[in-house]
């Protein structure tokens, strides 16, 4: 708008109205943005969760996830190297075991070389300095897709953590660094803490999926391990709601207090505010779950030419940092940390 025009609107001249501030002098270039930043994502905030299939030489496509794959045990020490060269800090796995193992109450959780530690031993063997996360929730192993034992249509919870603390000694035993629960049972990272204590592994941390809520964003999660065409009904019963936030503090006040370590915030993006406050009410190691379908979206739009992709990415990984994040887990890990070194 020209002075002409702005004296006939009677708007004051802009430094009269800003008070001299001009906040577009730090945007001005390069080098001074790059001064003024606050939030930077570095490798070392990146956990890539990545999927694991029986057989041998298998690299299998999940369609509702382009650009990853299920490894064969035998092709994880590949995988595994790749991370380390890129400087990321720790894997977390996601088993895809056969049908035929899956039961009502997921006992293959508890046979010691299941696929999972399997695969732990695999990873640890070649690569010792990477960190190995893994999931201890049972909906892998269950013929119906939940994270607990189904008797009467009810998720039984104390069963399901007994099973749960068994399980994760094993994960331990197996070389696992940091045991994630997944499965939101009451009472489970205490009982967890214990069994490890008590079997030795004082030095093998948790990572709780504190709040982790009923999303729809798990879709293509549930294709890669096989759950998707199990599952009954939801998961409202054990999940939290996703309407609400003073239940997740409690939720991690809780889990703090039975001994997690760390706690995370799943799904990531439409969850920052959970993060925020979480970070700002305790202080600890927070984390956030980057889920499956929030990788797709991003992923989906990208190939229809909608949006650029890469940019995306880099933008939802920083967005995590500004809610206060320490790190997340992300399905872009190997790419987001190759455009880091660029
Ligand atoms: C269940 C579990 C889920 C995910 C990991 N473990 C959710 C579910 O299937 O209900 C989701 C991960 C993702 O969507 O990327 N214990």
């Amino acid at each position: 708008m020209n002075r002409t025009n702005r004296a006939r609107l009677d708007i004051r001249s802009i430094d009269e109205i800003t008070g001299s501030r001009r906040l577009r002098r730090m945007r001005k270039a390069d080098w001074s943005r790059r001064l003024v930043q606050e939030n930077r994502l570095s490798v070392d905030d990146l956990i890539w969760p990545i999927f694991l299939t029986e057989g041998e030489g298998r690299e299998e496509p999940i369609a509702a996830m382009p650009g990853i794959f299920r490894y064969s045990v035998d092709l994880l020490p590949k995988q595994a190297e790749r991370a380390a060269r890129l400087g990321i800090p720790a894997i977390a796995t996601f088993p895809n075991i056969d049908m035929a193992k899956r039961d009502a109450t997921g006992s293959a959780i508890l046979d010691p070389d299941n696929l999972i530690n399997q695969a732990t031993r695999a990873i640890k063997e070649a690569v010792p300095e990477i960190g190995v996360i893994t999931d201890v929730a049972l909906d892998p192993f269950t013929d119906h897709g939940h994270d607990g034992i189904l008797r009467d249509g009810i998720i039984l919870n104390d069963e399901t953590v007994e099973q749960i603390a068994e399980a994760a000694v094993l994960q331990a035993a197996a070389g696992a660094d940091i045991i994630a629960p997944s499965d939101m049972m009451d009472g489970r990272v205490g009982a967890i803490r214990d069994a490890l204590d008590a079997a030795g592994f004082q030095h093998v941390a948790i990572m709780s999926y504190a709040t982790k809520f009923a999303s729809a964003f798990y879709g293509p999660y549930r294709e890669a391990v096989g759950t998707g065409g199990l599952l009954k009904g939801d998961k409202k019963t054990y999940y939290i709601d996703p309407a609400n936030t003073d239940e997740a503090l409690r939720e991690t006040e809780q889990d703090l207090s039975e001994g997690a370590d760390m706690v995370m915030v799943k799904p990531g993006l439409p969850y920052l505010d959970i993060v925020r406050r979480i970070k700002d009410t305790f202080a600890v190691p927070t984390f956030a779950y980057q889920v499956s379908g929030e990788y797709a979206m991003i992923k989906a739009a990208a190939a229809n030419g909608w949006i650029d992709g890469e940019s995306a990415m880099m933008e939802s990984l920083t967005a995590f940092k500004r809610a206060g994040c320490d790190g997340v887990l992300t399905y872009f890990a190997p790419q987001a940390a190759e455009r880091l070194r660029r």
